[in-house]
């Protein structure tokens, strides 16, 4: 198993650039089943959950037309196989999305129930009822999801908790509906809103996407997909972090900043200083920076995938921090990483109180989740000393090139096996 060997309390200096979003390209290769030809999608990010989706996908029986570089031509016209097996959903919760497209297209989908990272309890009942809503006829076989309709209805739909992949689901299953459909309190992530964009493209009726109710009038075939991924917030935020944490001059370029909004308040607000321009974010600390308090919620509020990576920063602020996550009940197992550190933690409910230390020391650490492991090589980047990350299967999800990209900004960092 690859570790990553990371000799800290090097200031990062330079630009990285970002590549396109995981959770914006995941969503549009399951939408991709709705389309019978040859879809092409640009920048779309080199990491293991793309590979594994694109593996789904053939698995249902689309076919890998060309892949070059940062370029995908998918040929989806012989889409036959409902059924997503277990070794492949395992691996990645968002596998699920395919669940509604493939009951939209086949009528029929039998999806094994998700793994992915353990930062919660996460269900999939909201995405299930959505399609129940629909007229779709779902039981549970075995660990799988069976799911069949004739032909699924329009409905309205109410969203008990806020869902990012549940809205994604049901709104493309509502898109060959016959009728209406109304999503009430839906998602309102950039990547909803893009999903919503490039569906409508291709053909759908999709209104109201990024805001309170989305409309979808349906239709009854789709052109294939054309698009381009945007770049990933969440990359973006962890390369901004990186900078601050470790008093460094870091611009991420090729970014967009209004998507990370909430999180350069918050740098703003402890003292970090933030230049932005229509595509980049230029981070430096002068003289350090101070606690400041965060919660996470779902868009626009501060992203719950970005509260480890701020968290490690924290642990080097002058004075206290609180962050509060109310999206997940489980997204803490950075914290008792992040002692071994030195960090000062202490967990309330789902409060984490942080302390500022002066530093951080160097250990050997295990990455838990996607995110988490992110925040411990940037704080092992901070550290004193050297700190080696195991488990780093984690990060290879979803930070393509991460180790050039940190050795490109001076970070002193290697990958062992
Ligand atoms: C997506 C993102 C993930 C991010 C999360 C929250 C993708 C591929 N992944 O995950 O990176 O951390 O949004 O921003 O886009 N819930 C239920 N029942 C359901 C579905 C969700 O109770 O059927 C709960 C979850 O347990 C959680 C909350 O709703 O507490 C939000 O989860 P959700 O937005 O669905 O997360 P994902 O779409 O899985």
């Amino acid at each position: 198993m690859d570790k990553i060997v990371i000799e800290g309390g090097v200031p990062l200096k330079g630009k990285v650039f970002i590549t396109g979003a995981k959770n914006a390209v995941l969503p549009i290769l399951a939408a991709t089943l709705l389309t019978s030809g040859r879809n092409e999608i640009t920048n779309v990010p080199q990491m293991r959950d793309v590979s594994t989706m694109i593996h789904l996908l053939v698995e249902l029986g689309g076919r890998i037309d060309s892949i070059q570089g940062d370029r995908l031509a998918f040929d989806t016209s012989d889409i036959n196989n409902p059924e997503a097996p277990y070794d492949l959903v395992r691996t990645m919760r968002a596998s699920c999305l395919v669940l509604g497209p493939l009951i939209a297209r086949l009528g029929q989908a039998k999806v094994s129930l998700p793994g992915g990272c353990a930062i919660g309890a996460r269900p999939i009942d909201l995405h299930i009822r959505g399609l129940e809503a629909l007229g779709a006829n779902i039981e549970l076989q075995g660990g799988y999801i069976v799911g069949s309709a004739k032909k699924l209805k329009g409905a309205r739909y109410y969203f008990d908790t806020i869902s990012v992949t549940g809205t994604a689901n049901v709104m493309m299953a509502a898109v060959f509906a016959e009728g209406e459909t109304v999503l009430e309190n839906p998602a309102k992530e950039p990547e909803v809103v893009f999903l919503a964009d490039m569906l409508n493209l291709a053909g759908a009726k999709i209104e109201g996407a990024g805001g309170d109710e989305i409309i979808i009038q349906g239709v009854s075939s789709l052109k294939p997909i054309h698009c381009k991924i945007f770049p990933d917030r969440i990359e973006a935020a962890t390369y901004m972090i990186a900078g601050a944490i470790t008093a460094g001059e870091v611009e991420v370029t090729d970014c967009i900043p209004q998507h990370v909004e909430p999180l350069i308040m918050k740098l703003k607000q402890a003292g970090v200083n933030v230049e932005t321009s229509k595509d980049s974010v230029k981070i430096s600390t002068g003289n350090g920076f101070q606690g400041v308090d965060i919660q996470t919620h779902p868009y626009p509020g501060f992203a719950t995938d970005i509260q480890a990576q701020f968290m490690a920063l924290m642990t080097l602020a002058r004075g206290q921090s609180l962050i509060t996550e109310t999206v997940f009940e489980n997204r803490f197992m950075h914290v008792a990483e992040l002692k071994r550190m030195g960090a000062d933690i202490e967990i309330r409910g789902n409060t984490a109180i942080v302390k500022g230390v002066g530093h951080l020391s160097g250990a050997p650490v295990m990455a838990t989740d996607l995110r988490a492991s992110a925040s411990l090589v940037l704080a092992a980047l901070a550290a004193r000393g050297e700190s080696v990350i195991n488990r780093v299967y984690h990060i290879d999800r979803g930070y393509p090139v991460m180790e050039q990209k940190l050795s490109g900004l001076g970070a002193k960092i290697k990958r062992v096996n």
